[in-house]
């Protein structure tokens, strides 16, 4: 189903209808995919087509019988229906195996793998009744030209097949699981932005491979590859998802969700919270504010929903924002993802606001983002005197118990 291999492998043969006075153009051709992974091609100006669009090939004979069926045809179906019927060919994929091919003249393909490297296609045409012995003769010339293995254009679609399959077979027993891919993005621009997909766009093609993925219940390569996280690097985790994630993280510590937020890390995972001096050293060399391995980011969540936290009970009012986010590759597989933070808070008359960036390493566990690493970086120069920083600015700490609350009391 795509449209864009026709020019550069079926060169010669668009060449020799160039020669005998049929000019392919390809500017209006169209492929649509329909649910459930079925496909539709309509393409004009892409061959002629017995008894609708003649060719100077078919002969004059062939002219003045299409001259008089377009006639009969109008007549019939009315002149836009008509039209439409006769001036564009379509290509019909019916999932998963079913082509109605209207081109020259109305072939079924039937497509069946039926071995790794072999795959059988049987073909029928459908034509009307009553066709005059000459046009039968004639069509069948005009698909012998084209089609099998003594057409001018066939053999070199067959050719493609057998190289895609060898640079497959190349690849076997590499262990990186990318070298397999085969990039179908072509025209991924115009989907997202939901404007029509060109034939020579490989929307068709995609639509067909992700309903055969969802087919297979997540059994697929792909749906295991997603969820070991293998292939984040071909579209499979977005920015809009870590987005998604950053979002969720800052509405469940907003909303005092702890046990939620807990779920969100990885076993073994990391909490800091660098001084606001810091310089890049690690947890060992110098002070950080919160340092925390699995045990402590544990214990710092069931204190908190201890009704004996005293600087949280009751909680402060937060207000997370996050923004900025940017992700990128680490390699041993996890992201790196950088966002802005600036978090409003509020508690027993006092507010404060947090101003940083995270730097996290988020791990993919089971198809799931789950953080490795939760890293809050300030940018306040410093905090109040008194302040204490349990679980900033993952969950404020009382902030308030600075100089401007002890004013306030006086
Ligand atoms: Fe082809």
């Amino acid at each position: 189903m795509d449209g864009y291999h026709f020019a550069p492998t079926h060169n010669t043969f668009v060449g020799y209808l160039r020669e005998t006075g049929f000019q392919v153009n390809d500017d209006d051709q169209y492929a649509y995919t329909l649910d459930n992974g079925h496909a539709l091609a309509v393409l004009t100006g892409h061959n002629g087509r017995i008894g609708m669009i003649w060719e100077p090939r078919f002969g004059e004979e062939e002219k003045t019988r299409t001259e008089a069926k377009r006639v009969e045809m109008a007549e019939r179906l009315g002149q836009e229906r008509a039209d439409e019927v006769a001036d564009a060919s379509r290509i019909l994929f019916v999932y998963p195996n079913l082509l109605l091919f209207d081109l020259e003249a109305l072939t079924i393909r039937q497509i069946e793998p039926v071995a790794p490297g072999q795959t059988d296609v049987r073909a029928w045409q459908l034509v009307e009744t009553g066709e005059p012995a000459n046009v039968r003769e004639l069509r069948l010339r005009t698909m012998a030209s084209f089609v099998g293995p003594g057409g001018l254009a066939t053999p070199d679609d067959i050719e493609a097949y057998e190289a895609v399959q060898r640079g497959i077979e190349a690849t076997a027993g590499f262990t990186d699981s990318l070298d397999d891919w085969s990039d179908m993005s072509r025209g991924m621009a115009n989907e997202v932005a939901g404007r029509k997909g060109r034939s020579i766009d490989e929307g068709a093609m995609r639509g067909f491979w992700r309903y055969w993925a969802d087919s297979l219940d997540g059994q697929t390569e792909i749906a295991q590859a997603k969820k070991e996280g293998a292939y984040r690097g071909c579209w499979i985790v977005t920015r809009s998802e870590v987005e998604d994630f950053m979002y969720r993280d800052a509405q469940l510590l907003d909303e005092w969700k702890l046990d939620d937020w807990l779920a969100t890390f990885q076993e073994g995972a990391k909490f800091e919270v660098p001084t606001t001096d810091w310089q890049g050293w690690d947890t060992g060399s110098a002070g950080y504010f919160v340092a925390d391995d699995w045990d402590l980011i544990k214990a710092r969540v069931q204190r908190l929903k201890s009704r004996k936290a005293h600087a949280e009970n009751p909680h402060s009012r937060t207000n997370r924002v996050v923004a900025n986010v940017q992700v990128f590759d680490r390699e041993d597989g996890t992201l790196q993802v950088k966002a802005n933070f600036h978090i409003s808070r509020y508690r027993d008359g006092g507010s404060f606001t947090y101003v940083g960036r995270y730097d996290h390493v988020i791990a993919i566990e089971n198809g799931e983002m789950k953080f490795q690493l939760r890293r809050s970086i300030l940018t306040n120069e410093s905090m109040p005197a008194g302040a204490r920083l349990q679980l900033h600015p993952v969950v404020a700490d009382d902030q308030a118990h600075g100089p401007v609350r002890l004013q306030r009391r006086r």
